[in-house]
């Protein structure tokens, strides 16, 4: 079953949670797929109890890599998972640019949100620059071998750097290339568990591309960025996926 991740990034007020929630709760049970939001932490746990006895699950977009502590205007996973998520988004290329996270910080928080029972979605994905210097291969290799902790058992999302928010989408050759790169790379770092972990591509999907991207061998779903901020966009790529 793929999984359809929402990332609201920086966006979300208690009125659009609920805007969003209500019609999701609504059709997951009749969705192929299953279906995850990840508003900012600010409405994390009103969107929580919004979706509470339904089928669709919420996570957080970081985390910090300890559980409590001296660290002002952070979130950790203990405290995600009291707010009502099972998930979290870790390593996104905005948070490597914008906060210079490491591969290595990315690890530990990854085994952070392990340790607290959340599940991780590890981010990884090469910039242009990095695919026209034919990089991006080694990029997103090097990005895996040091983001993932020993026995990881989350999820994976390759997000080419030029493919978010700009309209373009990597095409269905560069996904299926890309992702049977992981998936080697996966296998190689973790056997069996790497052989069935889930996949998911990034950048630009919409209800008009998701269909032809989910179709892609080791595409195991879809992390959605702006069109998940519309619950009929989000929905409509729900649909898509199986
Ligand atoms: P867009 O779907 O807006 O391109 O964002 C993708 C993304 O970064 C999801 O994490």
């Amino acid at each position: 079953m793929q999984l359809i991740a929402g990332n609201w990034k920086m966006n979300g007020s208690v009125a659009l949670a609920e805007a969003i929630a209500t019609p999701l709760a609504a059709a997951a049970d009749g969705l192929a797929c299953e279906l995850l939001v990840c508003p900012p932490a600010t409405v994390l746990a009103w969107t929580a109890q919004l979706l509470h006895g339904s089928k669709v699950m919420v996570g957080g977009q970081n985390c910090h890599a300890k559980a409590s502590g001296p660290h002002t205007g952070d979130v950790s996973a203990p405290m995600l998972k009291d707010a009502g998520a099972a998930w979290v988004i870790l390593g996104h290329s905005e948070r490597r640019a914008d906060h210079g996270e490491s591969d290595a910080v990315v690890r530990a928080k990854a085994a952070a949100a392990t340790a607290a029972g959340l599940q991780a979605i590890i981010c990884v994905g090469e910039t242009e620059a990095q695919r026209l210097a034919g990089q991006a291969e080694a990029v997103v290799a090097a990005q895996l071998e040091g983001s993932l902790p020993d026995g990881f058992a989350g999820v994976v999302a390759y997000e080419p750097v030029w493919a978010i928010g700009t309209g373009r989408t990597a095409s269905e050759a560069d996904v299926a290339a890309m992702h049977a790169h992981v998936r080697a790379v996966l296998v190689r770092l973790l056997g069996e568990g790497g052989a069935g972990m889930r996949i998911l591509y990034g950048g630009s999907v919409k209800a008009s591309n998701a269909a032809s991207l989910m179709a892609v061998a080791n595409v195991g779903g879809a992390l959605v960025g702006g069109a998940s901020l519309d619950a009929a966009d989000f929905l409509a790529i729900a649909r898509a996926a199986g």
